[in-house]
């Protein structure tokens, strides 16, 4: 099976996925490395940019005593040197698993479509699964039922913590500008799995209730061109120390400091940032242990 969006999983699976990966990131500080995936390879095909993703799925791949392939684009050239399908095809036939950060999330489905093994999202333009696995993890970490606010662009990073919050019945209110909020298929896919989120054009409306407000870049990869009127649009949407008060900060990374947030909260001990970005290595282990084991 491939993991393309958080509801690729039913919310059993999901719980057994973030399960599994905080029983190996526990198992590996106290025993460190093990063999669970021995000999098996994870390709790993990037068109864009990225620190955590590229360094938690090698390393998590290394940590579990496989091997991973970056597959950059120079490399691999997803639309110039050989079809999506053909490279799909040709990954399968050497590769234990596929991860993709790509531009158009149709080029994810289309990878997982012809690739004989499990394809994994690691980011598209309109999701990203794999950073909602390690906010849930973190987020059940720190908090018992917490209530959550999302305060930002209704991107990538929102839309797939919007379904992993429904799908956990997490509560959570989110804040965009007009014009910048989750697309309404998506809101209907929570609204199918639990609830949708109450959404907002307000942050102090999304914050009111919240324990934790979570927030990300305004102009994402992709979107350098819309930079100007984005910056515009968002006014009033950075979390300033004043806006967080005593709440908890969650932040995917990269933070682009004097945008979406100040230097003085990302630097603040609200931030649990850190934790959320460790987490990927734990929750990315947790699926790639999971996946190895379905049909
Ligand atoms: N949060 C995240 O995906 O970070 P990178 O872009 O550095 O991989
Ligand atoms: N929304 C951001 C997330 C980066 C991890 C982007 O797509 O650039």
């Amino acid at each position: 099976m491939n993991f393309l969006d958080v509801d690729d999983l039913t919310t059993g699976e999901l719980a057994a996925v973030l399960d599994r990966a905080a029983a190996i990131k526990a198992d590996y500080r106290e025993d460190g490395a093990s063999d669970l995936l021995g000999g098996q390879t994870l390709g790993m095909i990037f068109e864009k940019p990225s620190t955590r993703t590229r360094v938690s799925f090698e390393t998590g791949m290394t940590q579990l005593g496989g091997h991973a392939v970056f597959l950059g684009p120079d490399d691999i050239g997803l639309h110039g040197r050989e079809p999506v399908k053909d490279i799909a095809r040709a990954l399968g036939r050497y590769v234990d698993f596929v991860m993709a950060r790509v531009y158009d999330h149709a080029d994810v489905v289309e990878l997982g479509e012809y690739a004989e093994v499990p394809v994994i999202n690691a980011l598209t333009d309109d999701a990203h699964p794999c950073q909602t696995l390690a906010d849930l993890l973190t987020i059940r970490e720190h908090f018992d039922d917490p209530t959550v606010a999302w305060v930002g662009d209704g991107n990538n990073v929102c839309q797939s913590f919007v379904l992993g919050a429904a799908m956990s019945g997490l509560d959570l209110a989110v804040a965009t500008p007009e014009g910048y909020g989750v697309d309404d298929g998506v809101l209907e896919r929570a609204e199918g799995l639990g609830t949708a989120p109450a959404t907002t054009t307000d942050p102090e409306v999304a914050i009111a209730d919240a324990d934790v407000v979570y927030t990300d870049v305004w102009v994402s990869m992709g979107q350098e061109d819309e930079r100007a009127e984005k910056l515009d649009a968002f006014e009033g949407f950075q979390i300033t120390p004043e806006l967080l008060g005593d709440r908890a900060l969650m932040h995917c990374l990269p933070a682009h400091r004097g945008e979406e947030v100040t230097d003085a909260v990302v630097e603040s001990d609200n931030a649990i940032v850190w934790d959320q970005a460790e987490n990927r290595l734990h929750a990315q282990k947790g699926l790639l242990a999971w996946l190895a084991e379905q049909e």
